[in-house]
Formats: structure tokens, sequence, C-alpha cells
């Protein structure tokens, strides 16, 4: 299977998982895994594709097809989609310039793209290399309070209007394919060295000419010797503030005059808490499953959240998302829109800005192509009723009524 997509062209993976696949063959053993992987027995990551797979829908018949009416307006930016390209951190070790090419992508289809602080592209060459780009910026609580005020004021000066504060990756993870690919940050062992000299084409791709890519927004705050991919390892692990906690994001809410929304939130206390601080909005997010294994996953958290904040800030969602129908169902639970993590990444270490941007169209012609079979064109009308899962309130999704077949009354007028 693996032999088959590699001697394909990008545009012949027609899902996310073809991509994934073609990605797969194109990286090294280690930065696969690193793409890939989650923590511990990886329960949460799989939750959070089985979490989607239980959620059935409840087409209606006999609706005209239309071009449907998909578009959001998110701080003001009117989107074509309810997506955008989520935080990521390391790119460049799947695609020279990686940042740069997603950027690329998610602005020529009119989407945000929010960079990671750990980013191998600094704000600045970001902003430079995509001028018209609705740029966001993630921002991991550093000790140093001069260095996270010098992050927060580059990101003011290059036009990031939007600030994403990342709350549940103060520790890192346990990913133990981590600990088992290198020998000591950044040193990979001697068999994952012989594998990478296996991988040509990749080598070309993400190494030459300059060898392994350093953290762009962190660089300047690095000793002149240290600014290599180890170096800035070590400075990001020793900087990693462990003392976050709601009085830093209320600081960082008086500090921060741009929408600020706090990402990583799976409990709806910490939703209304969101709400109380004065945030304009909060990602429901497991980080991918990459951090507290066993965690709900997103879309499971996902309606007792709405339940108490909907319209008092934006919801959005990531972990898991990989078919247009995941994307309806976040909305059709409350989501207003929904971050790509693995899925555009796929598609960068691929193909580039095509291979990210092929990843968004296949997102987004299957979103349209879901709702025109479910017989409900306009995106806006979607709710629960459109849904029917039938899975305990343990689960999140509190039970339908009428085992699961929604009431007549429940559904949108079609005539
Ligand atoms: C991440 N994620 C992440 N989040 C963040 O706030 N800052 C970061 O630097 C990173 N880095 C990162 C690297 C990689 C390789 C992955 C896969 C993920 C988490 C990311 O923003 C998002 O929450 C998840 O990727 C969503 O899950 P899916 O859609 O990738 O399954």
């Amino acid at each position: 299977m693996r032999r088959y997509y590699q001697g394909t062209q990008l545009h012949r993976a027609r899902s996310i998982a073809e991509l994934a696949e073609l990605a797969r063959g194109r990286l090294p053993h280690f930065a696969w895994e690193y793409l890939q992987g989650g923590a511990e027995e990886e329960i949460t990551l799989t939750r959070n594709r089985s979490g989607f797979a239980q959620i059935g829908l409840n087409p209606r018949t006999l609706v005209a097809c239309t071009t449907p009416e998909t578009g959001i307006e998110l701080f003001g930016a009117q989107l074509p989609v309810p997506m955008l390209i989520g935080p990521t951190g390391y790119n460049a070790m799947l695609y020279r310039d990686a940042d740069i090419h997603l950027a690329r992508a998610a602005t020529a289809r009119g989407l945000p793209f929010c960079l990671s602080t750990v980013s191998t592209s600094s704000l600045e060459d970001v902003a430079k290399a995509v001028p018209d780009v609705n740029l966001w910026f993630q921002l991991y609580c550093l000790k140093d309070a001069r260095v996270q005020e010098d992050l927060l004021s580059r990101a003011e000066a290059v036009g990031v209007k939007t600030l994403l504060l990342t709350s549940d990756a103060v520790l890192l993870g346990n990913r133990e394919w981590d600990k088992r690919n290198f020998v000591r940050p950044q040193v990979l062992t001697l068999r994952n060295k012989l594998d990478v000299l296996m991988h040509p084409r990749w080598v070309r791709q993400a190494l030459w000419p300059h060898g392994t890519p350093t953290m762009g927004n962190l660089n300047p705050y690095l000793p002149e010797h240290s600014r290599t991919a180890a170096g800035a390892a070590h400075f990001v692990g020793a900087q990693m503030d462990t003392s976050l906690d709601w009085d830093a994001l209320a600081r960082l809410r008086e500090r921060w005059k741009g929408n600020l929304i706090l990402k990583g939130v799976l409990h709806p206390t910490d939703a209304e808490r969101a709400v109380a601080l004065g945030l304009d909005g909060l990602v429901v997010s497991n980080h991918g499953g990459r951090q507290l294994d066993g965690a709900p996953s997103s879309i499971d958290a996902l309606p007792a959240i709405a339940a108490v904040v909907r319209k008092r800030l934006i919801i959005l969602l990531d972990s898991g998302v990989r078919r247009g129908t995941d994307v309806l169902k976040a909305r059709a639970l409350g989501a207003d829109a929904v971050l790509l993590g693995r899925a555009t990444l796929y598609g960068v270490a691929v193909g580039g800005e095509a291979g990210a941007g092929h990843a968004l169209d296949l997102l987004s012609n299957e979103l349209k192509l879901a709702l025109n079979l479910l017989g409900c064109p306009r995106m806006g009308d979607l709710g629960e009723a459109w849904l029917h899962t039938c899975r305990s309130s343990r689960g999140g999704i509190p039970p339908c009524r009428d085992h699961g077949v929604a009431a007549a009354e429940d559904m949108p007028d079609r005539s």
C-alpha cells in the first residue's frame, strides 16, 4: 500500500488518510513518529477518531442540492469554511520553511494560520513572506517575563490580532517514541541516523543546505553558540512556566488587548472561568492526544462545554479532525470552527504549500458534499437534531430522544 502511494502524485491522495500514508513514506521514522505519535498508550489519540466515528448523521431527503453556505465570520474576518490551521511546533523538520508553506496555503483560501511559539520560522519571517496572512500567534507562557513580553510585542508589531494561550503543555506529555528515537535532545540514535540516510528526498527537502532547523521565534533569546535545535530545546525545557494558572491568565488578559483564546479546555467549569475572565474564545483540545493519555476526546467534551458557554465566546475545537463530516459534527455540537493539526501537516510534509492546500481543499470539498447529502445546505442550520448518536451521557453527548431519531419538530423547516 505504502509503495503504491509513494509513486503517485500529491493530487492522487483522495483523503487525509491517503495524504498521511504518503507522508509516512517520505519522512524518516523519527520525524513520522514526531508527527503522528501520541502519549503513552495513545488511548486519547485513538478516542479522537473513534469519538467522531460514533456520532451518526441523520439525513433528510428530497432537499434540492445547492452550493452549501459554509462561510463564517471569525473575529471580523470572513472565512469560506469554518477551519484554520492550528499551531504546531518544529514544522521545518517535515519540510523546509513549512510554516511559510502552511501560511501561504491558508491565506490563498482565506483562512487564518496560527504560528507556534516553538515554530521554525519566526513571526517576522512569516509576515514578510506572506504579507496578507491572517496571522494568529500561539503562546507558551515562559518563566522569563522579558522574553514573553518581547514575543508579545513582536507579535503585535507584525499585525497579530489573535493570541492563543496553550495551557495543556506546561509539562511535556509522556511520549515514549521521543525517548526511543533520541539518545539526548536532538541527537538521534544510530539506528535513526541510518534511517535518515535511507530518505535522501527528505534530506534534500528538509535539511539541505542549512542542516537541522532551529526555532526561529526563540533564536534572539539564545546565546549565539546555542542557536541550534538542541540549544532551543534546552531553552524551552528550562523556560516553560509550570506555575501557569488562572491568575497568570488574568494578567495576560490585562496585557493583551486583541483577541485572547485559551487552548486546552476540556471541562465546562474551566470554560465558565474563561468567560468570567473576559476571554474571546477557547479551544476544546487535548493537544492531539499528545499530553494526558486518558483525557476525553475533544468531540466528546464539546457538548457539555457548548451547553454552558455557547454564544458567550468563540468555541473552537481540535484533535482528530480528518474529514469534512468531522467539521460538520463539531459545528452541530456547538463549535464555531475547527483547528487543523496533523491534517495539514501531512500535506506540507508531502508537498509544501501545494500539499497543505490539498489537505484544506479535501476537507472543504468533503464538508460541502456532506452538507448536501445530509439535506442541510445551510451550515448555520446544523444542530444536534442532525445527529443520531446514542451514547450514554458519560460519553458527553446527551442521549437523543426517540432512540436517536431526532423529532421532526427539531429539524429546521425544509419546506
Ligand atoms: C502540536 N500541537 C501544538 N500545540 C500548541 O499549542 N503548540 C505547539 O507548538 C504544538 N505543536 C504540535 C506539534 C505536532 C507535531 C502536533 C501533531 C501537534 C497540538 C496542535 O495544536 C493540535 O492541538 C493538535 O495537533 C490537534 O490534533 P490533530 O488534529 O493533529 O489530531
